[in-house]
């Protein structure tokens, strides 16, 4: 046996924008940390800030209930990124700080939960010398090494309720609806919420469309008497650098070239918002619980993932830096395609 002491304090910390699961994921670790481990836990504030300035609040079996169906994040978040300056330059003084208030309040671990970015950040602390374990959580869905985030899930189903709620208007006035919805860099929210709601064109960061490609498929759904049509764009894709909005550029350029009556909704933070599903909650409170065994294993400098439905982890090392996107092969994708849905090529 062992000689070490049982690790017997953690941190945890959220970064980056908020979704729906966060709340399950802090419990998940908490309560497995302090229930099956008697750990101390405390939660560093608004994301990597809550380390550079020492904020922080004690986080205790009673803290930890009733959070699970919450939306957003009872710490707080921000997108600090502490090996930045404010002129985007490699700068180590904050991490030294934080190593160094790492020290002072005693932890023998740091939980980092967030995206790419934050996962990015916990490799360069796990770095430093931190004994750091990742949670990945998103609506886009976009983090490398686990098939699946929390967040994701329930933003699926918000987007997918204003698709079946443009369907009547749509249907009603005879109109092109666009809708835009998040995701930067991955078109996995737009793809998976657009198949769900019956979008007719779906169209993803991904995939180059062709515009007169788009033309052609709605003015023949228009010929075919089809009497609208959903077309559903990810905040991504391709447009020109003057153009503020994907969704409002695209809804334009469909009017313009098919003379067809076309309007734009733009979803916002409404996908970000709010309880987390069921799913969200399973996924992300088998993720926390999982981080905290990881502890006691002092398994440091991975991230908890979801590989083939099973629960595991990856280093660090690994995803950092990188984005999961959605491939041209991806089945969802190609069955879609089968099924007629156009994708602007
Ligand atoms: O959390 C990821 C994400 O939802 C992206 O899809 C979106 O572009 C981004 O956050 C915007 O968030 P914020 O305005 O908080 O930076």
């Amino acid at each position: 046996m062992s000689k070490k002491k049982r690790p017997q304090k953690i941190g945890i910390l959220t970064a980056g924008g908020d979704c729906p699961g966060i709340n399950a994921a802090i419990r998940g670790v908490g309560k497995t940390a302090i229930v099956k481990y008697g750990m101390e836990v405390i939660g560093l504030c608004d994301g990597f800030l809550g380390l550079i300035n020492k904020e922080y609040i004690t986080l205790t079996e009673s803290s930890l209930s009733g959070i699970l169906t919450l939306g957003g994040t009872i710490l707080g978040t921000s997108r600090e990124k502490p090996f930045k300056n404010n002129k985007g330059k490699k700068d180590i003084s904050k991490p030294a700080l934080m190593v160094e208030h790492y020290e002072q309040l005693g932890l023998d671990c740091l939980v980092c939960i967030g995206g790419n970015g934050t996962q990015k950040t916990a490799h360069l602390l796990s770095q430093e010398g931190l004994n750091v374990i990742g949670i990945p959580k998103t609506i886009d869905n976009d983090v490398w090494g686990t098939d699946i985030t929390f967040g994701f899930d329930s933003a699926v189903n918000i987007a997918t309720e204003a698709i079946d709620r443009l369907h009547s208007t749509a249907n009603s006035h005879k109109r092109i609806m666009v809708i835009e919805l998040m995701g930067h860099n991955a078109g996995w929210l737009a793809l998976y919420s657009g198949v769900a709601g019956g979008g007719d064109v779906i169209l993803i960061p991904e995939i180059q469309y062709n515009e007169n490609i788009i033309k052609d498929y709605l003015l023949k759904r228009s010929r075919e008497n089809k009497p609208y049509s959903i077309v559903v764009v990810a905040e991504g894709i391709k447009i020109p650098s003057k153009e503020k909005s994907a969704g409002n550029y695209i809804a334009r350029r469909i009017n313009q070239i098919t003379g067809l009556d076309t309007r734009v909704t733009v979803l916002g933070y409404i996908q970000r918002g709010g309880t987390p599903s069921p799913m969200d909650r399973i996924l992300a409170s088998k993720f926390g619980a999982t981080a905290a065994n990881m502890i006691v294993d002092r398994d440091y400098g991975k991230m908890v993932s979801q590989k083939n439905g099973d629960i595991t982890s990856v280093p660090l090392a690994e995803v950092a830096g990188k984005t999961r996107l959605v491939e041209r092969n991806n089945t969802l994708l190609v069955r879609a395609k089968e099924m007629g849905t156009c994708f602007g090529i």
